[in-house]
């Protein structure tokens, strides 16, 4: 009998087991009403005097081993099975649903493709800013407001640290780093102390665009842009440019493209007026080019700058901008087919 438990206790240690139920059968063999343990301890009386302390120590031994075999994997056989009670099949093939890109992702590369057409780079610069990069190299006058608490998401005071409040910061890089001619667009996040509504966000992304050469004109500018909207938004669309101010642009303009949706008839989208603003622009300012060393005597520049969220909305028809923040797969899954 006593070779008879070593065996049992061996037989333990060695076991191992996938499922639930499993496990279960095996308590069940060793530890149940009818199970080998409580049998074996119904038998301590028949053995014989001088090997019952041996037999005593071996049943505790054998009883115990069970235990700690339940207890050391009933976690791990519990990972295994999910809510519902079903348990991980860890050779099944994967999923075969594919992801999809976000909506912001596919407009921002869709504006890539369509300005690499036309010759311009691509490149980034970092989202945390100091203060020259986002505002002073820009011809933002001290008292901007734009530079205020209230607008700036400011990381350290004096010097300046801030989350860049736009694209427009990687003008002055690119422009510090490089020799005209440049033309390039820069995509990225951009951040801003707002109050979080239907129609803004703290956070955003927009793509600038920069062209620095001889002889750049306010009519490249025009042509550039309405190739984009038209690219964008359709063949038959038109652009319109109002005139508008920005520090690092002179002269600056606004853009409205003819509205997509009803032709220029007047729509809730274009509020009646047939038209839609998409961007800002302007001819670069000649304090922003010798800011960063570019001699104005022979280099003049074009900037614009859009909002992806904005394109993205107007594209879609998404009424609401907070949409592309709360990462709801209902909302997410109907771009599956645009990539
Ligand atoms: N930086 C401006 C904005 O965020 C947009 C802009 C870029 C305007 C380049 C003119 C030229 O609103």
């Amino acid at each position: 009998m006593i070779e008879q438990v070593k065996t049992y206790i061996e037989e333990v240690q060695n076991s191992s087991f996938q499922k639930m139920d499993e496990l279960e059968a095996f308590r069940i063999k060793y530890l149940g009403k009818k199970g080998l343990i409580p049998a074996l301890f119904g038998e301590f009386k028949n053995v014989a005097k001088e090997e019952r302390k041996e037999m005593g120590i071996l049943l505790n031994d054998l009883k115990n081993a069970v235990q700690d075999k339940i207890t050391s994997l009933k976690d791990q056989v519990e990972s295994l099975q999910d809510e519902s009670g079903e348990y991980m099949d860890l050779f099944m093939p994967v999923n075969k649903e594919a992801g999809s890109r976000h909506p912001l992702a596919i407009v921002r590369n869709e504006i890539i493709e369509i300005f690499s057409r036309i010759g311009f780079t691509v490149s980034e610069g970092p989202e945390i800013e100091d203060d020259w990069h986002n505002f002073t190299a820009l011809n933002f006058p001290e008292e901007h407001p734009a530079r205020d608490m209230q607008d700036t998401f400011f990381i350290e005071k004096d010097p300046d640290i801030a989350l860049r409040t736009h694209t427009s910061s990687v003008q002055v890089r690119v422009m510090e780093n490089n020799k005209p001619p440049i033309r390039s667009i820069f995509p990225g996040r951009v951040f801003r102390n707002e109050a979080i509504s239907a129609r803004a966000h703290c956070i955003f992304h927009q793509v600038e665009g920069l062209y620095v050469d001889k002889n750049v004109s306010f009519a490249d500018l025009k042509q550039t842009l309405m190739y984009f909207a038209k690219e964008m938004f359709g063949e038959n669309t038109g652009i319109r440019l109002r005139p508008s101010y920005f520090p690092f642009t002179e002269p600056s303009a606004e853009m409205d493209i003819s509205c997509h949706i009803c032709g220029g008839k007047g729509c809730n989208i274009c509020k009646y007026t047939g038209w839609v603003e998409i961007l800002g622009c302007g001819m670069v300012d000649p304090n922003v080019l010798k800011s960063a060393n570019i001699d104005t005597d022979e280099y003049t520049g074009f900037a614009f700058g859009m909002g992806i969220e904005r394109i993205t909305m107007l594209k879609y028809q998404i009424k609401d901008l907070r949409l592309f923040f709360e990462n709801d797969l209902k909302f997410l899954r109907q771009f599956e087919a645009a990539i």
